[in-house]
């Protein structure tokens, strides 16, 4: 008799992880059958833990911190998602093979697309703050939806300057001064910095001299209504939060593993916001 489909998440540590409750949900409501688990795996023992996953039970998983750059050497084939933005955070096979992807682009994309309808084509001015792991990624979807005049923002300009050198006809590097002037013009400005996050200070940013049409996106998740979401909401601007897009960074490993694409739901947003806020207090 075949097992029921199995995925994990592979991490140290992996016990703050929301995936388990998010896949665990959608397994519940589709009716499907299948799990979920965790597996704290060290950095000594990832690469026999990826080699053996089948072994193991398991139809694939995710990859998450430190792990996320070891999934490279695991994987015998890399998706052109994961080689854009330098990490992998899905698993599965196809046939034999271990594929390792990056659904972060995917989610961020869908998430803009489910929060703010109208963005890829009223976008005609994008302002993008910070230059880190997330930042590669925000960028990549964007270019890839077309985005003409993208501007990257950063502490560190040097690391804006080479995550916009794959495009230079659309984006380009600004001092992280020019901030408070481009935030005048900005049809769509994101937020990919740690600034707003839990024990963090807020993004210096005044949205009160944003257009009023501006769009503002933050991937940070923790707390759910960053300082930057609740200003946004102040201005009576529109806004797309972090959790939105770890929902739907989600869907692309469900539906390989276990066969059926899941929806991003309110209730499943619902569910993950009160055990975010849970979490705070
Ligand atoms: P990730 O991979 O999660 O994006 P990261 O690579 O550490 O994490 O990137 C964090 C981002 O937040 C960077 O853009 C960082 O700016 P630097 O490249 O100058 O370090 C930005 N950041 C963190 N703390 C900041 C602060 N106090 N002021 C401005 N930017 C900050």
């Amino acid at each position: 008799m075949t097992q029921p489909p199995k995925a994990c998440i592979m991490g140290d540590p992996v016990a703050h992880s929301r995936s388990p409750m998010i896949h665990g949900y959608w397994l519940k409501t589709l009716g499907l059958p299948g799990s979920y688990e965790r597996e704290r795996v060290t950095a000594a023992e990832f690469p026999q833990f990826a080699k053996s996953l089948r072994e193991k039970g398991y139809v694939g998983g995710n990859v998450t911190v430190p792990h996320k750059e070891a999934a490279f050497r695991a994987a015998d084939h890399i998706d052109p998602s994961a080689v854009a933005i330098g990490a992998i955070n899905t698993f599965y096979y196809e046939g034999d093979r271990l594929i390792g992807a990056n659904t972060d682009v995917t989610g961020f994309v869908a998430n803009l697309d489910w929060r703010l309808p109208g963005w890829r084509t009223e976008s005609g001015k994008t302002l993008v703050i910070g230059a880190g792991g997330g930042a590669r990624g925000v960028l990549y979807g964007l270019t890839q939806a077309g985005l003409g005049d993208i501007s990257v923002a950063n502490r560190t300009r040097e690391r804006a300057e080479t995550i916009t050198s794959p495009y230079p006809s659309q984006a380009q590097a600004v001092s992280f001064d020019a901030i408070s002037d481009l935030v005048k013009e900005a049809d769509l400005i994101i937020n990919t910095t740690s600034l707003g996050m839990a024990g963090q200070p807020p993004l210096p940013l005044d949205l009160k001299q944003a257009k009023p049409t501006a769009r503002i996106a933050d991937i940070v998740y923790v707390p759910l209504d960053t300082p930057l979401l609740t200003q946004a909401r102040a201005c009576n601007l529109r806004t797309a939060d972090g959790l939105g897009m770890l929902l739907h960074q989600a869907v692309h490993g469900f539906e390989k593993w276990f066969g059926k694409k899941p929806e991003v739901t309110d209730g499943l947003f619902d569910l993950i916001a009160t055990d975010i806020r849970k979490s705070q207090h």
